[in-house]
């Protein structure tokens, strides 16, 4: 399985400090062992279920979500330097991660996903987490998988979720609601 990970993410050689690139790594293993989705799933299921018809897949967007946030750190530390001191590995970490509890929010029904009972208790900021300590994965990572999403709206976020939650949201709002002209 952690080949298959590897393949999935090759975001993940972005991470310079080989233990937190091991626990990011591992955390993706250990969803996908317990997910009913498949390596190859991810590549053809929706982003997103609350968009009809949305052709763009699981991988597409979190990959681009990991990209914008890489190169929005990347100017933050151009243009701010220490005014907003952020760490990269964290960044990436995190937006690597803010979506891995999807996998256990899933169950497929008649060959469709849908949100299955554990994902209706627990939305993946809480299930992400979860598997994520239990992979050893540090507090200010695990802060960027719960607070990425609305839930986070609650909680005072770091710099690095500020810019997973913003990254995530900009990709996701225009396909959901946007003005047309
Ligand atoms: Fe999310």
């Amino acid at each position: 399985m952690i080949n298959e990970v590897k393949k999935l993410w090759p975001e993940l050689e972005w991470i310079k400090d080989d233990d937190l690139r091991n626990k990011t790594t591992q955390t993706w293993v250990l969803a996908l062992e317990r997910s009913v989705l498949s390596p190859e799933d991810l590549q053809n299921i929706p982003f997103t279920l609350l968009i009809p018809d949305l052709k763009i897949s699981f991988m597409t967007h979190k990959r681009a979500v990991v990209h914008i946030a890489r190169e929005s750190g990347k100017k933050i530390n151009e243009f701010f330097k220490n005014d907003l001191p952020l760490n990269m590995d964290v960044l990436i970490s995190g937006a690597i991660l803010a979506d891995v509890g999807k996998l256990l929010e899933y169950e497929i029904v008649e060959g469709k996903t849908r949100q299955g009972n554990y994902g209706k208790y627990l939305r993946h900021p809480f299930s992400g987490v979860s598997l994520a300590e239990e992979c050893g994965v540090p507090a200010e990572v695990c802060h960027i998988i719960a607070s990425h999403a609305n839930e986070g709206d609650l909680v005072k976020r770091s710099t690095e979720a500020y810019i997973v939650h913003h990254a995530d949201f900009m990709t996701f709002l225009p396909f959901k609601n946007r003005l047309e002209v």
